[in-house]
């Protein structure tokens, strides 16, 4: 035990309180609760020593990690230098992090219908109506209104969720997230944790050549190993239509609550009911429609139905045939220029041009999630569907 009085240990005391600040930007801990921190030396004098133990070797965050602790403790009143000795765990180390961080859960799904974790998958009939870009904006706008939200992205041959989530580079290449042994550290953007097969492919045509197995594993893979803590809302961004993916994801998590979207035109409402119809016969409940693409407001006062109008409440109305309560059209997303640019530039409208009538409509679609609660979620309606 040692001897708090002596000001060396009073000032390492310090230290570790300041490096309990220090958080790691994948995993989002305070790397003191990471076993990162093995030792903090003083001497007399007030010089400082950090021995820093990263997770892995070629860590990504290692800089800003290292920058962080060095700042931390030269934070503290009375340290007059540092220096930070950076290493790796060892395996047992790390085996024993990975298992704490696991809180004891089996591997496997991490969002069984027990978990407190919404699960929401955002369909469509067709494709291009807009589910990636709804998916995002809402996440983030979840996230803004302090929820712990993470995406997945299991769009295989049509990923976009790290490119509108700002997570690409300039040759529209996605990071690889970390492994931590089989954890994998979902990157975070806006606020919001984010895995994509984009993130694993390196080439386009690779994943096109996936089949229903493959997928399967992938999704299975995403929902296990992708460590994304404690979540309140969990949004997957589907592929259009009623292929493979979804049957796989109406399998793994038939709780899920999905969210259908859809334009204003007549026509889409039959393709769109069908990926909703499809949904429920794995269990799965639709909670809503959301009507995007819908009238573009003129300088003149006028609206542009580009798309026409009706889709949105049609759909609402066909889903809502084999439900015990209607299914809303929980908002209409005008066409809007500001949206479409914000995507371009991987910063959602609801962050990038608040006030937008786009951003203000998906805003208003995120509160009124947010008002429904997971009460309905998982709910065995019992019925049977031709
Ligand atoms: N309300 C809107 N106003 C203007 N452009 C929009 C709107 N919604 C989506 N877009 C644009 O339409 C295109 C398709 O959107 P998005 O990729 O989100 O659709 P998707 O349904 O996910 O497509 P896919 O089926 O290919 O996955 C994008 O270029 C997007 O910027
Ligand atoms: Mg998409």
């Amino acid at each position: 035990m040692a001897d708090v009085s002596r000001p060396e240990d009073q000032l390492a005391t310090a230290v570790l309180a300041a490096l309990g600040r220090v958080i790691d930007p994948e995993i989002r801990r305070p790397v003191t609760e990471l076993d990162m921190i093995r030792g903090v030396d003083v001497q007399p004098g007030g010089s400082v020593r950090v021995d820093l133990q990263l997770t892995i070797v070629g860590c990504p965050a290692a800089d800003t990690i290292e920058r962080d602790v060095r700042a931390a403790a030269g934070s503290v009143a009375g340290v007059t230098a540092v220096d930070v000795d950076v290493s790796v765990m060892d395996p047992a180390v790390r085996r024993a992090l990975t298992e704490r961080l696991r809180e004891g859960r089996p591997q496997g799904v991490q969002f069984t219908p027990d978990s407190l974790t919404r699960v929401i998958a955002v369909t469509s009939g067709k494709g291009g109506v807009g589910k990636s870009t709804v998916t995002a904006n809402l996440a983030v706008a979840l996230a803004r209104r302090g929820q712990r939200v993470g995406i997945v992205d299991v769009d295989v041959h049509g990923f976009s969720i790290p490119g509108l989530m700002g997570l690409t580079d300039e040759h529209g290449v996605a990071p690889r997230p970390t492994r931590v042994d089989s954890m994998i550290l979902p990157p975070v953007a806006h606020e919001v944790k984010v895995v994509s097969i984009g993130m694993f492919v390196d080439d386009v045509s690779t994943a096109v050549s996936w089949r229903g197995p493959m997928l399967h594993r992938t999704v299975n893979q995403f929902l296990s190993d992708v460590w994304f803590g404690d979540l309140d809302v969990l949004l997957l961004d589907m592929p259009p239509g009623t292929g493979d993916v979804a049957i796989s994801v109406g399998q793994l998590l038939p709780h899920a609550e999905v969210l259908v979207v859809t334009t204003p035109q007549a026509a889409a409402a039959d393709v769109a009911e069908r990926s909703g119809i499809v949904a429920r016969q794995t269990g799965q409940r639709v909670i809503g429609v959301v009507e995007n693409m819908a009238g573009l407001v003129q300088p003149d006062g006028s609206v542009l139905h580009l798309f026409g109008e009706g889709g949105g409440d049609e759909t609402a109305r066909r889903l809502s045939r084999g439900q015990d309560s209607p299914v809303p059209v929980l908002g209409r997303v005008p066409l809007s220029v500001p949206l479409r640019a914000g995507g371009d530039v991987g910063l959602p409208v609801v962050l990038g041009d608040p006030t937008d009538a786009a951003a203000v409509a998906l805003n208003a679609v995120a509160e009124r999630l947010t008002a429904m609660g997971r009460g309905l979620a998982g709910r065995k309606l019992g019925l049977s569907l031709s």
